[in-house]
């Protein structure tokens, strides 16, 4: 699915069922993780993307996902548009990891997380999504949902350690994909 389909279907749903969350920008959390240990890595600077990373975060995806990485204009939309979380990892300039967002109440879904392959297994994927389960829990979304390849099992560990269940199977593109889960709160009466 396409950044603009996503964002259109989880807005839609978002708005039918309730009210979709857009926080702003560069909050606290680039506080609480500049110059802090994040996994094991020292000192890594963790803050929203910028307009001009667009570029970067292109080239970085076809490192991390190949063929289904995401054109430069998916990339564009996703750190131009509030209603996008993506943010950026970095340590000396480098681009470690990057994460997009897309905050909703019911549902929040995560579109994109990325690791360099130099830098996996060293805890950033874990200190990623302890990061994205606190900007979930404070949009106060009932779940977050994501898509991962059946046979991406490193990720699929990943989000399993965090809670996540598997909800439904499909098929993208050929390849035999997961919708993912994890839930926070038990949906108020009346409101799915
Ligand atoms: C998935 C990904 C984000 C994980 O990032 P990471 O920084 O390596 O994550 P961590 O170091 O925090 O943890 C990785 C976990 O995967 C496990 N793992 C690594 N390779 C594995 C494999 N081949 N099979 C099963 N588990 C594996 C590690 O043991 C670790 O689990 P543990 O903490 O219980 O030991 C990273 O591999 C990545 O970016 N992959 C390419 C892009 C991608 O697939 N993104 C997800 C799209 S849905």
């Amino acid at each position: 699915m396409t950044l603009r389909n996503l964002r259109i279907a989880v807005r839609f749903f978002c708005q039918v069922v309730r009210k979709g969350v857009e926080e702003p920008r560069g909050n606290g959390c680039m506080k609480t993780y500049t110059g802090v240990r994040f996994g094991d890595i020292e000192s890594c600077e963790v803050r929203p993307a910028r307009v001009g990373e667009a570029d970067e975060l292109a080239r970085f995806d076809v490192r991390c996902f190949a063929g289904q990485a995401w054109p430069v204009e998916e990339w564009s939309e996703a750190v131009a548009d509030a209603a996008f979380q993506t943010w950026v990892v970095r340590r000396c300039g480098e681009l470690l990891a990057c994460w997009v967002l897309l905050l909703g109440r019911p549902v929040s879904y995560l579109a994109s997380l990325a690791v360099g392959p130099a830098w996996r297994g060293r805890g950033l994927g874990g200190a990623i999504m302890a990061a994205v389960l606190a900007q979930t829990r404070r949009a106060r979304s009932v779940w977050l949902e994501l898509d991962v390849d059946v046979e991406n099992r490193p990720a699929r560990a990943l989000y399993a350690r965090f809670g996540f269940a598997p909800l439904v199977r499909f098929r993208e593109d050929d390849r035999a994909r997961l919708t993912m889960v994890r839930r926070f709160h038990r949906p108020a009466p009346g409101l799915l």
